[in-house]
């Protein structure tokens, strides 16, 4: 029987962590459980930094972009050695379940806590989109809309002085967010991870969009793509007069995970959040909770970790006729 349950956000924040967190400490509470909070993710865990987390404490944080409970990478974790560490403080602190918000990387980690025979469920959460197990993940829709914006800014920039941007976007190995900012953004051309590139097709399509008497060209370029803005425009550099437009780049980096949290994401985190606190208390863990056609669901770790989440290829397809 569950009495004592913690919670941890872990890698990249995500704007709506806070809500997740939010909605695991109250509903955990309705089922009569001591909640507390991890700080600083799995560094913080191996360290027993556990502190009581009441349901006035998470009150005010549901607008609050970030984690109110700090976030890290840690190294020391991802050995087996650190992974008992962390079992060994939960287990002083008479902590018997964990939930943990975060994305791959983060999950990867819970999975190896549960193998290792303690409760985890975990939430979905990164603005990368690349996780197996939800179709769109806590933080995405808030950094697509940062994103967005940001566009938006540099086309006109653009416009003015008939340039063509590299605009890069982050998202690493994922190509998610790149693809979905460049269509609801109105791109030219997007450069995606998952799709080999040629930079002589990109510079077909701006020349393109030059002779068809655009004021600018816009090229998204996701971070983890064998060309990146930079290389891009190195490339670009020793043939640019061919292009038509003068080129610029602008990589959005880190200002995509700031902010606050979209409408969208708060309900996604809060109803993820209530979902993983029911799912420890049906005795079910070794899950992440994600949404699956509306519903969310969860997922076993197995299938979270060995999978690989695709981009929808009709997707791609739309992109390249609406340019
Ligand atoms: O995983 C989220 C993410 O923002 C990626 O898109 C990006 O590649 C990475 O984290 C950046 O990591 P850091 O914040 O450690 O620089």
């Amino acid at each position: 029987m569950i009495r004592r349950v913690a919670v941890l956000t872990s890698g990249g924040d995500a704007p709506g962590m806070n809500a997740a967190i939010r909605a695991v400490v109250r509903t955990g509470i309705i089922h009569g459980w001591e909640m507390f909070g991890v700080k600083l993710g799995y560094e913080g865990l191996i360290s027993g930094k556990i502190i009581p987390l009441g349901a006035r404490d998470v009150g005010g944080i549901l607008q609050r972009g970030g984690t109110i409970l700090g976030s890290a990478r840690s190294l020391e974790f991802k050995t087996e050695e650190g992974q008992r560490k962390a079992i060994r403080s939960l287990n002083e602190n008479g902590i018997d379940g964990l939930v943990v918000i975060g994305g791959n990387g983060s999950q990867t980690g819970a999975s190896a806590l549960y193998k290792l025979g303690f409760p985890v469920v975990g939430i979905a959460s990164t603005i990368d989109n690349d996780l197996v197990g939800s179709e769109i993940t806590i933080g995405v829709d808030t950094a697509l809309n940062i994103a967005l914006e940001s566009i938006d800014r540099l086309k006109i920039t653009a416009s003015s002085h008939q340039r063509a941007f590299l605009i890069e976007v982050m998202g690493r190995n994922c190509g998610y967010l790149a693809l979905m900012s460049a269509i609801a953004g109105g791109a030219e051309a997007v450069v995606l991870p998952e799709v080999e590139t040629d930079p002589e097709a990109i510079a077909r399509r701006i020349r393109d969009a030059y002779d068809k008497g655009k004021a600018h060209a816009i090229v998204v370029v996701a971070e983890g793509a064998t060309f990146n803005a930079t290389k891009l425009e190195e490339y670009f550099g020793q043939h640019q007069e061919r292009l038509g437009f003068a080129i610029r780049s602008t990589i959005l980096g880190h200002v995509q995970r700031g902010g606050t949290p979209s409408a969208f994401d708060r309900i996604l985190a809060s109803r993820m959040g209530a979902a993983a606190t029911e799912q420890l208390a049906k005795g079910k863990p070794g899950y992440l909770m994600g949404l699956i056609k509306d519903e969310i669901r969860a997922t076993p770790y197995d299938d979270v970790i060995n999978g690989k989440k695709p981009l929808d290829p009709k997707m791609i397809e739309l992109q390249k006729l609406l340019d």
